[in-house]
């Protein structure tokens, strides 16, 4: 038997225990959002550390201003790359919980009606169990073989859905620690349940929240309506302007460095067969929204989008209050693609918002740190060796795709430590990360793993 095979013989024997082992950092309420969980983020840092050093990388917790990162090696000068593997061990909030079937931190295993085993738990597809599939592969291949096929440095962060704010800091603090050759990251997503996928192109993010104010006290709507401005209404109108009849966003300059794809790409997507309505309908709608004249693949992948995610002020009680109130509050962020530059973003955002805000309102911005899109070279020769791998696996080419989604650590990947990264996932759309419910087909695990496997032997390949 090859050295591979016989790796991958252990990962099928071993599953029921990876599982167990899955099952343990999934019931770690590891909530980087909510000062609540400090504790548990802290639990779930101290358990990937322990875990980590028992498998033969000597790993330790690292503290920072936030939440702990956990930096793990094993490296003694092999030929080939020396990788950076890196997930988070963060997860969303729960809310709203009364939509879960299920306690969000008891992990079960739940058969589908079409036979599905999925692993259902907050974390089980963003990140921990796309994290675990790399950590039981090197298990795997270093109680087989007694090492790693390449040199292998970890990094799990506790605070990726919260914006990294730790993060800068540390990769510039741990510099010449963490610059690796590569940067394996498995957070992202699968073409289909049956079609494993590389995530060439990461779309950037940058976000900023605006509080509008307006009189020193909420109002009587009668008494000084009509004469007092209503912040409520501030907001809307800058809401409104932010799109043109396309769908187009509106503010100077937006474009600036927007790269539209080649022919060749876009060629390679269409053969992908992507069904809008399919799409559309798992989550209950009908019809893409978006620039006009895009297919809803560029919507999510290639183009540029400016949402609002949350909006407030005034009266949100029961009945009727006829109130103008003192303040309205709004959230936005813009997914970026190409070349966008964050910084210009938000002061083109920024200038605009102020050209809405009428004399005698203000208007207080709180920045969120931005980073831009990511690429990877078509040419990459690990991109090769990872759709080899991939292909090996799942006995079907593996696709090249673009990711709608963000993680803001690749993009400082490539700008601090001059390291282009590898997205590798297995997640799908039916995941419901962020949402109530999350799972992970345990198809995505096993699998997942026993790819992980054969990147690893891949990349020690000349
Ligand atoms: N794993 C996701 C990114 C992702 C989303 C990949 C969808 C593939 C498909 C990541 O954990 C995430 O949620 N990122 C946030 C970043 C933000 C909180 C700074 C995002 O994209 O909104
Ligand atoms: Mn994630
Ligand atoms: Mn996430």
């Amino acid at each position: 038997m090859s050295t591979i095979d016989k790796v991958l013989a252990r990962i099928d024997a071993d599953l029921d225990q990876s599982l167990d082992r899955l099952f343990d950092l999934l019931k770690i309420k590891s909530i980087s959002t909510d000062p609540a969980y400090k504790a548990d983020c802290a639990e779930a840092a101290a358990w990937l550390a322990k875990e980590l050093t028992s498998i033969g990388i000597e790993a330790s917790v690292r503290e920072t201003k936030g939440h702990p990162m956990v930096v793990g090696h094993r490296k003694s000068g092999k030929p080939g790359p020396h990788v950076l593997f890196y997930g988070h061990y963060d997860v969303q909030p729960v809310d709203p919980l009364e939509l879960w079937n299920q306690d969000p931190f008891e992990p079960t295993i739940v058969t589908r009606a079409d036979g599905t085993k999925m692993i259902v738990a907050r974390g089980s597809a963003d990140d921990k169990g796309q994290l675990m599939t790399f950590v039981e592969a090197a298990r795997a291949f270093i109680a087989e073989t007694g090492d790693l096929p390449v040199d292998v440095s970890v990094l799990f962060e506790g605070e990726e859905e919260s914006g990294s704010p730790s993060l800068r800091p540390f990769l510039k603090a741990n510099h010449d620690e963490l610059a690796c050759d590569l940067a394996l990251v498995c957070d992202t997503g699968m073409w289909d349940a049956e079609t494993p996928a590389i995530s060439v192109m990461l779309r950037g993010m940058v976000g900023d929240e605006i509080i509008v104010k307006a009189a020193s006290r909420d109002l009587h709507s009668g008494m000084y309506g009509g004469a007092a401005q209503n912040p409520n209404h501030i907001i809307a109108n800058i809401i409104a302007g932010l799109h043109d009849e396309d769908g187009r966003i509106t503010l100077p300059g937006f474009y600036d460095g927007v790269i539209e794809v080649p022919a060749e790409v876009t060629a390679m997507w269409e053969k992908l067969g992507f069904s809008a309505e399919a799409f559309l309908g798992e989550i209950g709608l009908k019809y893409p929204r978006g620039e006009k004249g895009r297919l809803p693949l560029e919507h999510i992948w290639t183009r540029p989008t400016c949402e609002v995610n949350g909006m407030w002020g005034g009266y949100q009680g029961a009945g009727s209050k006829t109130v103008i109130p003192a303040e309205a509050h709004a959230k936005f962020t813009f997914r970026l693609v190409g070349d966008q530059d964050p910084v210009k973003v938000q002061e083109a955002f920024r200038a605009y918002v102020r050209s809405k805000v009428p004399a005698d309102c203000t208007v207080d911005f709180i920045a969120k740190e931005g980073s831009p899109a990511l690429r990877l070279d078509f040419d990459h020769p690990a991109l090769k060796k990872g759709e080899k791998a991939l292909t090996d696996e799942w006995g079907k080419t593996a696709a090249l795709v673009g990711c709608g989604g963000s993680i803001p650590i690749v993009g400082d990947f490539k700008r601090m430590l001059d390291m282009d990264s590898l997205l590798i996932g297995f997640g799908l759309d039916d995941d419901c990360i962020h949402s109530p419910n999350e799972k992970y087909n345990l198809t995505s695990f096993h699998k997942g793993i026993r790819s992980w496997a054969r990147v690893l032997e891949e990349l020690a390949k000349d």
